[in-house]
């Protein structure tokens, strides 16, 4: 079937089976394999990328129905190839190790904080329960999480 939608900002047009799912399409008709795929059963959040401002696990989603939506995947939060401030954070506090879960958090704490620039460590805490991060330690995730929220502040007195 043939699929139009947006990923990062460009247009798209691809021809997949129907049962192909947007992670898959993502990483191997796209070529943006920073979608990680973990599970592939909607459990570890690796696979998360932003649909229409909504955090969305791609494993569970299929390439069709993303048909006429606005995708971002973790190649679209930076720009020009500057990190993103939230990316910034994130390297500050070391707030990775392997890296696996890491565009799987980036992703749900950018679509979270764009939507709650005020949101309190326990809503932070509560959200990343659903990524798993088997080796750096949830800390400087949430120390990086918060850090980052001042620019999203910035960011939503601006609009
Ligand atoms: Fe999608 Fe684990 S790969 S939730
Ligand atoms: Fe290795 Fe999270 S940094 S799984």
């Amino acid at each position: 079937m043939n699929v139009l939608f947006e990923v990062n900002g460009c247009k798209v047009d691809v021809d997949v089976t129907p049962r192909t799912t947007l992670c898959d399409c993502l990483r191997n008709e796209l070529g943006l394999t920073g979608t990680h795929a973990g599970c592939e059963h909607g459990v570890c959040g690796a696979c998360t990328v932003i649909v229409d401002g909504t955090a969305v696990r791609s494993c569970l989603m299929l390439a069709v129905q993303a048909e006429g939506s606005s995708v971002t995947t973790v190649e679209g939060l930076a720009k020009d190839e500057e990190l993103s401030p939230l990316q910034h954070a994130f390297r500050k506090h070391h707030a990775l190790q392997c890296g696996f879960c890491t565009p799987g958090m980036l992703t749900t704490l950018h679509a979270l904080l764009t939507e709650d620039p005020w949101v309190d460590e326990d809503r932070i805490r509560d959200v990343l329960s659903g990524n798993l991060c088997r080796c750096t330690g949830y800390l400087p995730i949430i120390e990086a999480a918060l850090d980052a929220r001042t620019y999203y502040q910035q960011a939503a007195g601006e609009r």
